[in-house]
């Protein structure tokens, strides 16, 4: 790739931000598309998001995905947020037009198109979701978008019913919530057919542990884990030793940032290429 003085750039900002798969997966796939483009990593402090937004406008940079802590602190900085950016109530990917920033949440259309991509189709099935903060946040979003039925299940039962209220009130049906407990898990999840991890359990360094119990899965229980490193969890190993359908949280990853790739461009995104760099990422990162 050779950087020029007409190269668009982009990037993602967060902190920490030094492990992000982005710029990897997003060059490649601007090179792959002969794209003048460059995406680099930038680490944000808290507390830094109007001077990143009026950064961006002032350099001209053209998008950015957007990660912890500034999903939800940079919402008022932007001249448009997506509809349901603004349901979601965050943003992982800022499109610069012209110097309007416009917001959007592509972790919900990445999980979406990862779980269909699988041959689940989620209108009418009962899903489970395990936590509830931000990421869940995105995923109950997307599930409800596409007409499932949803509950959801924290630790803190307190949070899953607040995320519960605030799915209810905003896409006007109801949604289930409980504390994340052995005890009552085995009646939560007699209906459904699709279990989604949105806990960090399971991700290194805590790769040992699961959010649910190996007893409890079966073959016509389809597990979704968006925890992508490691790959295959515990939980997706059991889900796997069932016979169930299981989707790694490498889709997620994949999907959201190929459509953040298709906001900026405005072409579509070599995905299988995207999918293998982030593999081939994260063998790097644990070998
Ligand atoms: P993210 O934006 O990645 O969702 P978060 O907002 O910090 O991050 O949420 C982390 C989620 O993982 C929460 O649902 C959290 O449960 P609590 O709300 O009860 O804290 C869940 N989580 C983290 N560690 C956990 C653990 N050891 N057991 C169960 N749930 C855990």
């Amino acid at each position: 790739m050779r950087i020029s003085g007409s190269t668009t750039v982009c990037g993602i900002v967060g902190d920490p931000i030094q492990h992000s798969l982005s710029p990897a997966m997003q060059n490649a796939a601007f090179e792959h598309a002969e794209l003048d483009f460059v995406y680099v990593a930038l680490r944000l402090p808290r507390g830094a998001a109007k001077s990143c937004a009026d950064a961006v406008r002032a350099l001209g940079i053209r998008g950015l995905n957007v990660t912890v802590p500034h999903k939800v602190d940079v919402l008022p900085y932007l001249d448009s947020v997506d509809p349901q950016a603004a349901r979601i109530g965050a943003v992982n990917t800022i499109v610069n037009e012209g110097g309007q920033l416009c917001g959007y949440n592509t972790d919900a259309v990445g999980f979406g198109q990862g779980i269909e991509a699988h041959g689940i189709h989620v209108r009418g099935l009962d899903v489970v979701v395990l936590g509830a903060g931000g990421a869940a946040r995105a995923v109950v979003f997307s599930l409800l978008d596409g007409g499932a039925h949803v509950t959801i299940l924290n630790r803190d039962s307190g949070r899953a019913a607040s995320l519960a209220g605030d799915a209810a009130s905003l896409c006007g049906c109801r949604v289930a919530h409980g504390a994340l407990v052995e005890g009552t898990l085995e009646s939560l999840l007699s209906g459904a057919a699709l279990l989604v991890n949105t806990t960090s359990v399971g991700m290194h360094p805590l790769e040992n542990a699961t959010p649910f119990p190996a007893r409890l899965l079966r073959r016509d229980l389809a597990v979704c884990d968006i925890v992508y490193n490691p790959r295959e969890t515990v939980l997706l190993r059991d889900a796997a030793a069932c016979g169930a359908v299981t989707v790694d949280g490498v889709e997620m990853l994949v999907r959201q940032g190929a459509r953040a790739f298709e906001l900026w461009t405005g072409i579509p995104a070599p995905v299988e290429l995207m999918r293998a760099v982030v593999i081939r990422e994260l063998g790097r990162a644990t070998h």
